[in-house]
């Protein structure tokens, strides 16, 4: 992990955009001074802070009577309460809501389909049916390895509804990394396609499943929705059709009512080890931060049209397609494929029919459409836009600046969201109505989250220096586990201080106290928006036959944000080659997925270490980088090696 000493900020930014005036008139928080005063009450009781949200947010079928029970690193919220939350999203709004769209889909090749809330609660109802019939429980683990479709949102729902824990895999990720997370989660039915649509291509997720289910997975029923094929299964006692299990289902399903702290989801993600982490989230905690946190930071209102571009198989897609938007009963645009298919102005052609007022997307799409200029975006009436947002990694001022006037017409406010698969909803954001914004800070923790920029002693650093972002108090809303490894769950994130919460990433505040992101400091790179643990890329290579060792680290990449670069040592009697280069991107392509490609592969005859024995990653990341070295050698085994790695260089 980098020493604080190293997060030098370089940005100056004094550029600052009040909420329009307008704006801020109709909004949920309307000033600095409602902010404040929500700030302070949070602050004097947050037992009744957060119990009157939950109370808000949620619908009890019993209450809850203890708000927090928190023996660190362990925390239970709204203890005694039991709720449902695909009740919250559908059952409740119906009385009012049936005939509104809940899902305004759009598939890459063009197909579309408008899903109200009446529809959408008998989807997920006749799928919960058809769950149960296959013998899926409380309890039991659901997998879902699907494209952006509705049924997605459907699967998702219909375990809630049952109580079932859903573990929703990328449709990105290949057949070895669906193939370990099934059995680490130890699903026992998985929901598929036959693929999905990308680029004008079919993604093969069914080949994937087959290729997975070759090894141990302990899967015992695969149901597959057709979407690019003829319909036709595998062969085999395991597999059966989607529409087979739905028909003549009961479009009725009496809700699993579930205690709060019944999980609901296991979402793998990328640590600085080598294998992902199943992050696990509960239920009502959960969906109220989820709720609560689309409604001020997206500043909903009932005749919103509200986009998120994110894949169900993130963190931000469960959050911010899925439960958030259902839970505050808004229409939300669900689109399938790749941002330029078939030309640049897909996105543009989609806000425009749509009227999307709402668009949330992330800093990679955003440099990539800045990069195609601004003529696709002039051929359409992006006028219904009223607020944009970002996630993902740092938004750069350059790329904030675009997407405000270019996208957003100079009136929209811009809301940089920073929050993680672990926090489960957005944490450090402006309220678009009360929040001053700086292009490229996240601004001001959400009223209730305690997020500080400590030293490692835990002080707290002055203004304009950087430190370790912590969140030191609980929020409902939080990570409960590492799924079957509480022991890493407690080292992971509560090691560095005792009972706080470590993020892994640097931060700083400037002189009026702004938090800027300054990215990962453990081994963790954000990789075009995606999350990826070097480690696991290491460790996909350090599988193939010829490679003797690898070092994988980050180069800062004007498009992608961060660059994967591979530092190869080969086993005696291989030689380096530019076909070899291609066989191993290919190779963690097949054992990760498309995403984890290294972006340049370097072969070494040695890689840097310390006496101890440890690559030393940082004089990597410089060689990578192209800087020279300002860094400290004094721990390194073989200055050479670090002579031959730049000289290969030049
Ligand atoms: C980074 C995605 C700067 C950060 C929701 C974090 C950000 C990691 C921002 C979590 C932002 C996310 N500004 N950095 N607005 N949002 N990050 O788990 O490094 O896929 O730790 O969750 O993304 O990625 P994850």
């Amino acid at each position: 992990m980098a020493d604080t000493q190293e997060i030098v900020s370089v940005l100056t930014e004094s550029r600052v955009f009040p909420p329009p005036a307008e704006f801020s008139q109709r909004a949920h928080i309307r000033s600095m001074q409602d902010y404040q005063r929500l700030w302070d009450e949070a602050e004097k009781d947050p037992q009744k802070y957060w119990g009157d949200r939950a109370r808000e947010e949620l619908f009890w079928k019993e209450p809850f009577q203890t708000v927090l029970d928190w023996k660190p690193p362990h925390a239970r919220w709204f203890v005694e309460g039991k709720t449902n939350l695909a009740y919250n999203c559908l059952d409740r709004h119906l009385p009012k809501l049936k005939d509104k769209p809940a899902i305004l889909f759009e598939g890459e090749p063009g197909d579309r389909r408008a899903i109200t809330y009446g529809e959408l609660s008998q989807q997920v109802n006749r799928l919960a049916n058809g769950l149960k019939s296959l013998g899926v429980k409380k309890g039991d683990r659901v997998g879902i390895y699907l494209p952006m479709v509705p049924e997605a949102a459907v699967a998702m729902l219909a375990c809630a509804r049952l109580g079932a824990v859903h573990s929703v895999v990328f449709g990105g990720f290949s057949a070895e990394a669906l193939q370990e997370r099934m059995k680490d989660a130890g699903v026992k039915v998985l929901l598929t396609a036959d693929g999905g649509w990308r680029k004008g291509a079919v993604v093969p997720l069914m080949k994937n499943v087959e290729a997975a289910l070759t090894h141990a997975t302990g899967i015992e029923k695969v149901v597959v929705l057709t979407r690019t094929g003829d319909g036709k299964l595998p062969e085999g006692p395991k597999f059966l059709a989607w529409d087979a299990l739905v028909k003549g289902q009961p479009d009725t399903c009496e809700p699993e009512w579930v205690e709060s702290e019944h999980p609901l989801f296991i979402l793998y993600t990328s640590g600085s080890t080598g294998k992902p982490k199943g992050v696990l989230h509960t239920t009502a905690g959960y969906a109220m931060n989820a709720s609560l946190t689309t409604r001020w930071v997206f500043d909903l209102r009932e005749d919103d049209v509200y986009w998120c571009t994110a894949d169900v198989g993130w963190v931000t897609g469960h959050s911010y397609v899925v439960y958030g938007p259902l839970m505050n009963g808004v229409t939300t645009v669900l689109y399938e494929g790749a941002p330029t298919q078939p030309g640049p102005d897909r996105f543009w052609d989609i806000i425009e029919r749509y009227k999307v007022s709402i668009l949330y997307t992330a800093p990679t799409a955003i440099r990539a459409f800045m990069r195609l200029g601004d003529g696709p975006v002039k051929q359409h009436d992006l006028s219904s836009l009223r607020l944009l947002g970002s996630v993902g990694e740092p938004i750069n001022p350059e790329a904030w600046m675009w997407y405000r006037d270019v996208i957003g017409g100079g009136r929209c406010p811009v809301v940089d969201t920073w929050w993680q698969t672990e926090t489960g909803s957005i944490m450090i954001s402006p309220l678009p109505g009360a929040t001053p914004t700086k292009p490229g800070s996240a601004t001001f923790p959400l009223p209730g989250i305690h997020a500080e920029i400590l030293d490692r002693d835990g002080k707290r650093v002055p203004r304009g220096q950087g430190g370790l972002l912590f969140v030191t108090k609980p929020w409902p809303s939080m990570l409960r586990s590492v799924y079957g490894d509480p022991e890493r769950y407690a080292n992971t994130y509560f090691s560095e201080l005792p009972g706080m919460y470590f993020t892994g990433d640097g931060a700083r505040t400037d002189a009026d106290g702004y938090v800027w992101l300054m990215g990962r400091v453990d081994d963790v790179v954000n990789v075009a928006g995606h999350r990826l643990g070097t480690a696991e890329v290491e460790s996909a290579l350090v599988a193939h036959a010829k490679v003797a060792e690898a070092a994988v680290v980050g180069r800062p990449d004007d498009l992608k944000g961060t660059a994967l670069v591979a530092f190869v040592t080969l086993k005696q009697g291989n030689a380096p080659s530019d076909a070899l280069k291609k066989e191993l991107a290919a190779h963690v392509a097949k054992e990760i997925g498309a995403i984890a490609r290294p972006d340049e592969i370097r072969f070494a005859e040695g890689l840097p270490k310390t006496r101890s024995g440890k690559i030393m990653r940082r004089l990597l990341r410089d060689v990578a980088a192209g800087n020279h070295s300002t860094q400290d050698t004094t721990t390194l085994e073989d200055l050479n090696v670090l002579a031959a790695l730049r000289q290969n260089d030049e």
